[in-house]
């Protein structure tokens, strides 16, 4: 199976604790093994949001703080690599061609951010529609897509499966109401429901939750189902 998985920086770096890495990278590794085709996009974590933070103090307008936002994607993006051995193409890919071409070689690409104005979410979304991946795994710290915000709404529900559109339609609802984190971002939902690949948001804290997702379809949170 090709699969392309996205690991938010806050669940691989959120304290460049180096065995949480070598965790993540053990995971890949396992999948690789058993003959996966793979495909990792890294998110920023706390690291980036402290960069940004500050740059924003210091007058840095948002495609400034875009750009750094995907420096630091890259430097997780080299922790992955560095843990995953001679298996990763190395440096991070910079394009969706570069990834494509490592995924040609055998080789396992990583990417972070790609330009300015989406996240890593919608990135994932992106190279797996482009290298017909068959399932997408965004790897995040809430462990799947509910009907509100679950950090700030108690009677939050978690949807087992769900079809894209209504991703779509429950994603740009979170997206107006201001200070709201929503799971996957609206770009990588609409790519999503635009590709039909198979997607999956799950707790990824641990990364044997990722290896059970791919190897037995065994998960705890959501399937987004393709439509028609
Ligand atoms: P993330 O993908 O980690 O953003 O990229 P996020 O979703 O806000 O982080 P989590 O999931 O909550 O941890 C970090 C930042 O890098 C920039 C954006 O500013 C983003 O907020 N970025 C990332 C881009 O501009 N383009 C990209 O393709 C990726």
């Amino acid at each position: 199976m090709k699969v392309v998985v996205s690991v938010g920086g806050s669940v691989l770096a959120p304290d460049l604790e180096p065995d949480r890495v070598a965790d993540y990278a053990a995971a890949v590794q396992s999948l690789d093994e058993a003959g996966h085709t793979l495909g990792a996009v890294v998110g920023g974590g706390p690291t980036a949001r402290e960069y940004i933070g500050t740059a924003r103090e210091l007058g840095a307008n948002e495609i400034e703080l875009d750009q750094l936002g995907i420096a630091v994607t890259r430097l997780n993006a080299r922790l992955l690599i560095a843990a995953l051995g001679g298996r990763a193409a190395s440096p991070p890919a910079e394009s969706y061609d570069e990834g494509r071409q490592a995924i040609r070689r055998g080789d396992i690409p990583v990417l972070g951010g790609i330009v300015a104005a989406q996240t890593t979410d919608a990135v994932a979304a992106a190279f797996a529609e482009y290298v017909d991946a068959d399932l997408l795994v965004y790897a995040t710290s809430v462990d799947g897509v509910y009907d509100a915000d679950p950090k700030q709404d108690g009677d939050a529900t978690r949807f087992d499966q769900l079809p894209a559109g209504e991703l779509v339609d429950i994603i740009a609802d979170m997206e107006m109401d201001a200070g709201s984190n929503a799971p996957v971002d609206l770009l990588a939902a609409k790519v999503i429901q635009r590709s039909g690949i198979r997607t999956v948001v799950l707790d990824g804290t641990d990364p044997n939750r990722l290896v059970r997702a791919v190897e037995d379809g065994e998960f705890d949170g959501t399937e987004i189902t393709p439509e028609g």
